[in-house]
């Protein structure tokens, strides 16, 4: 099974996710369906696959992991058993040396078919302990769940598993499936805010600890809240309310954002970040920020989310974001999406570095 690899998606956005890897392996041929999110898929070369993915970044891929083998389930206690013993066979467990960092992911597949509900004798939880602890003792390589550099992967379908090992670089997400969880905590104004975390995260840039931010579709205000406590000014825009807890530091321009921008541009305002979640066509935001950028101070950054129609016989949902995408890449030096596990319809980009005005 050298050549089979779990390419993870969300589901509506699956075949853009697999058109995307064509264009590193053009022999990519999705085999299957192992649930709506999880596609299994042969390719040329899966190791050559995983590595241009992680350098070139795939907006939709959410996640990668090779299948190097497949172990039946009883859904017994006896399956850890035998994965054990199927994994330390593989060719790839010898990636597994002492002092390394290490972790088991284990997920369950949602069944394609409603009717059927697999019972199981275990928890993922508890297949990760299992495993880890039998690996760990075998090869002296350490469990370190935050920070793996080697993933041992486990994809359990009803009747059958699926495991490969391999870099967390090349899994494209530190997280099982590129599921990223937060805690949650009471602060918290709304669930967007996850997305701004996890945006901040994958695009590796953090908020900083003073200046101004320009926070566009703000209300209820969960990123306004985030915006405010790393310490920046926050000027929230949004007709609607905003949560009672968002008190100092924060001026609530009660409006639309278009209209915002016209005052703040007559008034040279400048900002160093300015985020945008506004309920928006994606091509229509693009526009706006592009207007936006002579309000961003040289080292700033834009974060926005892009939304998306769901797709249909005549609306093609890629090429909204196409559209979007190649607008503020005419005018910003650095321009990066990506399909969050906290976005739904939707995809967040960072851009920064207006480029210089043409003469
Ligand atoms: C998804 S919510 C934003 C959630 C917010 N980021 C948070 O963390 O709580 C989208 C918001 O965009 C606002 N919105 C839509 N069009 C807008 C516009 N033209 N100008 C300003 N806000 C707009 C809506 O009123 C709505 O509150």
């Amino acid at each position: 099974m050298e050549n089979t690899v779990l390419v993870t998606a969300q589901a509506e956005f699956m075949e853009a996710a697999l058109h995307e890897l064509r264009r590193f392996d053009n022999n990519l041929k999705c085999e299957t369906l192992l649930a709506p999110d999880i596609a299994l898929c042969t390719s040329a070369g899966v190791a050559r696959l995983t590595s241009k993915a992680a350098g070139e970044r795939p907006v939709f891929v959410r996640h990668l992991a090779p299948a190097q083998t497949v172990i039946p389930l009883s859904n017994s206690e006896q399956d850890a058993g035998a994965l054990a013993v199927a994994i330390a066979g593989l060719p790839t467990f010898a990636m597994l040396e002492r002092g390394q960092r290490f972790a088991v992911q284990t997920r369950f597949a949602q069944s394609n078919d409603q009717s059927v509900s697999v019972k199981r004798a275990y928890s993922s939880g508890q297949l990760n302990q299992q495993l880890a602890a039998a690996f760990a003792e075998e090869t002296g390589a350490v469990e370190s769940i935050k920070k793996p550099q080697v993933i041992v992967s486990l994809l359990c379908a009803d009747l059958n598993a699926y495991a490969g090992i391999s870099l967390s670089s090349d899994n494209l997400s530190d997280w099982p499936g590129g599921m990223r969880h937060y805690a949650q905590l009471p602060e918290q104004i709304s669930r967007a805010e996850l997305k701004l975390l996890e945006a901040l995260e994958t695009f590796g840039v953090s908020l900083p600890d003073s200046g101004d931010a320009l926070d566009l579709g703000a209300a209820p205000g969960g990123w306004t809240r985030l915006l405010r406590d790393a310490g920046m000014r926050v000027v929230a825009v949004d007709p609607a309310r905003l949560d009672d807890r968002l008190g100092g530091r924060v001026e609530h321009y009660r409006g639309y954002a278009e209209d915002y921008l016209e005052e703040a541009l007559a008034r040279r305002k400048k900002f160093d970040i300015i985020a945008n979640d506004m309920r928006m066509d994606a091509r229509e935001a693009a526009r706006l920020l592009v207007q936006a950028r002579s309000c961003l101070r040289p080292d700033g950054f834009i974060i926005s989310t892009l939304k998306l129609p769901h797709a249909a016989i005549d609306i093609d949902p890629s090429r909204n974001l196409k559209e979007a995408i190649r607008l503020l890449e005419k005018h910003f030096a650095v321009v990066q999406a990506k399909q969050l596990f906290h976005n739904r319809q939707e995809v967040t980009v960072i851009a920064a570095k207006p480029q210089p005005s043409l003469p």
